[in-house]
């Protein structure tokens, strides 16, 4: 089987650089519109496709992104592994504005949002004790790495609604439940992911300290915007690392990504 590679990029990521043969494609899904149209090409030999989550210009909050859409318009274009790149917020000191994290767990505190493609007529439970590809994780991690930046392999990810930030108060409950970062888009991308059988890996990339810290005020947009800019290519230069790392041929996923719908469907076969 062919490697195809989905990026999805996150706030201050709109294009991506080095592409080969670029074209903007429209996709229709049954799940209505993605974000945008999708941006294919291929790097190093591997096919790649790029779809920017808030739409070009930023018009789509982390509420209104068409997750279902996206994920569907990107299976139906042949993507087997998808990169989440996305800014967060830490809890951790050591997490410091500028690092990236690779997420390997979520906790999922969004409610305004279709989770699942799954409903009446079919119904499938997939388990997400394991959110993410380690196989794709560790290729990122590695990528990272080359790439100079600081990288932390693994980290809890909570997702909130948003779109405002988080209280003081929820800021160092979140931290006292152990996680490690904070973002209002990774879910619930990563469980459709799953849903739809395609690998996910998430690189999160350190904006700021939300509000807990005794050091830094109150998070905001300003700031988020400075520490992307300030990190300007860092994330391009980890993504076009990545299609070497992988290589254009790919045996079946290790960890079951791609075959998570074969103990998950309920429903009887002839309905
Ligand atoms: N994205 C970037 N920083 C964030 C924060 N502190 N909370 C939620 N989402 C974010």
């Amino acid at each position: 089987m062919r490697t195809k590679i989905g990026i999805i990029g996150g706030s201050g990521i709109y294009q991506m650089a080095g592409l080969q043969d670029q074209e903007w494609v429209t996709v229709e899904s049954p799940w209505g519109k993605p974000s945008d149209e999708l941006l294919t090409g291929r790097m190093d030999g591997v096919e790649m496709v790029f779809l920017p989550r808030h739409g070009r210009g930023h018009v789509y909050s982390p509420t209104s992104v068409p997750y279902r859409a996206n994920i569907d318009a990107l299976k139906r274009l042949g993507v087997t592994d998808i990169i989440s790149v996305s800014a967060c917020g830490s809890f951790r000191a050591e997490m410091a504005p500028g690092d990236f994290v690779i997420v390997d767990q979520f906790i999922d505190r969004t409610f305004a949002r279709e989770k699942s493609f799954f409903g009446t007529g079919c119904v499938a439970h997939v388990s997400v004790a394991h959110p993410t590809c380690p196989r794709l994780s560790d290729a990122c991690f590695s990528a990272g790495q080359d790439a100079g930046i600081t990288v932390h392999r693994g980290g809890t990810y909570l997702a909130m609604e948003g779109p405002q930030f988080s209280s003081q108060a929820e800021s160092k409950m979140y931290r006292a439940w152990g996680c490690d970062v904070i973002g209002m888009t990774n879910m619930p991308e990563a469980k459709l992911a799953r849903e739809a059988e395609i690998c996910y890996a998430s690189v999160a990339m350190v904006t700021d300290y939300d509000s807990w810290h005794p050091d830094h005020g109150a998070v905001d947009v300003t700031e988020v915007i400075a520490t992307l800019q300030g990190n300007g290519n860092k994330a391009q230069d980890m993504i076009s690392r990545l299609p070497a790392l992988l290589g254009p041929d790919r045996a079946p996923c290790p960890h079951g990504c791609d075959r998570a719908l074969e103990n998950a469907i309920m429903t009887a076969p002839d309905k």
